[in-house]
This record gives structure tokens, C-alpha cells and sequence, in this order.
């Protein structure tokens, strides 16, 4: 994946674990030069490398990492150069989810190996969306939960959200039942 999420990463880690753990992560899995390129890619492997010692280091399963990291990505974002992108894709989550992929499209100028994921969104009642995601990548649904959660804080709305496993008829898709929660 492209430097700029294993920089987030590194962050979230940093902020979690402090300098010190981050350090034993980096020794866990080899990496000399932690000095990532925003624009630069790098295989997959690393990113999940460093998710996986992250989780042995924390004594927390790796899942619990990735959602805490679908929490931090979008605060990162929007304090790290991406805050209009996030304001320009809508202030309603519906409106959002069905944006999604043009905005990941629309970074492919700045990114030109992006392999990004795709989103499919349909509203099943006024207050329970369905979403369908698309990834050539494995295990990222924890993820996508905490990416979810930290898109409905970023858009002041509450809601509860559910993997309800993989679609029937395509084998990289997997399925997520969102609750809209009424304001307390
Ligand atoms: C402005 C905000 C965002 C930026 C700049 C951004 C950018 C990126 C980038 C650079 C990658 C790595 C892909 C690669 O290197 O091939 C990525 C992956 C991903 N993005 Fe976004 N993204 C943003 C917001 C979101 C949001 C709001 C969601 C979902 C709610 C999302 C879902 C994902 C997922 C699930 C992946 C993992 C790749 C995969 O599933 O195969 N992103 N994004």
C-alpha cells in the first residue's frame, strides 16, 4: 500500500504504544528506514507485517488493531492534507458511502498504483444501509468496521455497525449491515 497509509500507521502507534514501541514493532518485522514516502507504494505484506506485530506487541487480537486503525485513518486524513476531500464527499452517510469510489478515483492522478477498494451502497429504510465492499486484499473487514465507526463521529452520526459476512454470488465481496442510532 501507498507510504501514506503505513504512515498513519506509524503514527497510531507511535501515539498508542510511544517511541519505544514502536521501535520493537519496526524490529519485529525487519524495517530498517521507517521514513515512509506518502507517494510512494509498498507491498502489502509490510503494512499487514506491521499490523501483525503491532497486535503482538499490545496482546490484542490483530482485528482489534485494524478497527483502531479505521478510527485513526479518518482523523488522519482530515488533519493530513485530506479534510476537503472528506468535506467534499457528502455530510450525509449515504450521500458518502455512494462516493466513496470516485474518491478514491480521483486520487489515482497523485497515486497511479492504487488498487482501491470498492463500495456499494443501498438504503434499506430510512435508518439501515447496506454495503457492499469490494477488496482484492484479505482480512481488512475489522477495518472497514473501524472506518465506518470513525466516518459516522466525523459526521456526527451515531450508528452501529455489523459484518454480515461474504456476499453469495463474488468472493472478494463482503457485506455490512449499518443501524442509523437516533441522537441521544
Ligand atoms: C480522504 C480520505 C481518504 C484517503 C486519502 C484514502 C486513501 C486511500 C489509500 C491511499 C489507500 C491505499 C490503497 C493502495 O495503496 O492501493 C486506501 C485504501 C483503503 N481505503 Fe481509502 N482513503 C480515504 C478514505 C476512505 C474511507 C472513508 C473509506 C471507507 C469508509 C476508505 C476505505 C479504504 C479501504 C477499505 C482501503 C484498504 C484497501 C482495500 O480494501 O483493498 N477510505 N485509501
Amino acid at each position: 500500500m501507498y507510504g501514506l497509509v503505513n504512515k498513519a500507521i506509524k503514527e497510531m502507534m507511535i501515539q498508542e504504544y510511544g517511541t519505544n514501541g514502536w521501535q520493537a514493532i519496526c524490529e519485529a518485522v525487519d524495517l530498517e528506514n521507517d521514513h515512509f514516502i506518502n507517494l510512494q507504494p509498498y507491498p502489502d505484506e509490510l503494512t499487514y507485517q506491521m499490523v501483525t506485530a503491532a497486535a503482538c506487541y499490545a496482546n490484542q487480537p490483530v482485528p482489534d488493531i485494524l478497527k483502531a486503525f479505521g478510527h485513526h485513518w479518518i482523523k488522519y486524513t482530515g488533519q493530513n492534507g485530506y479534510g476537503d476531500m472528506l468535506n467534499l464527499g457528502g455530510h450525509d452517510l449515504p450521500t458518502f458511502l455512494s462516493n466513496l469510489d470516485r474518491m478514491h478515483a480521483g486520487m489515482s492522478h497523485a497515486y497511479p498504483e492504487l488498487r482501491p477498494p470498492s463500495f456499494r451502497c443501498e438504503t434499506l429504510s430510512p435508518n439501515k444501509l447496506r454495503l457492499h465492499y469490494q477488496s482484492e486484499r484479505e482480512g481488512l473487514p475489522p477495518f472497514v468496521i473501524g472506518l465506518l465507526e470513525g466516518l459516522g463521529e466525523y459526521l456526527n452520526t451515531p450508528l452501529r455497525v455489523d459484518h454480515s459476512g461474504p456476499c453469495d454470488l463474488d468472493q472478494n465481496c463482503e457485506v455490512f449491515h449499518i443501524d442509523l442510532l437516533e441522537e441521544a
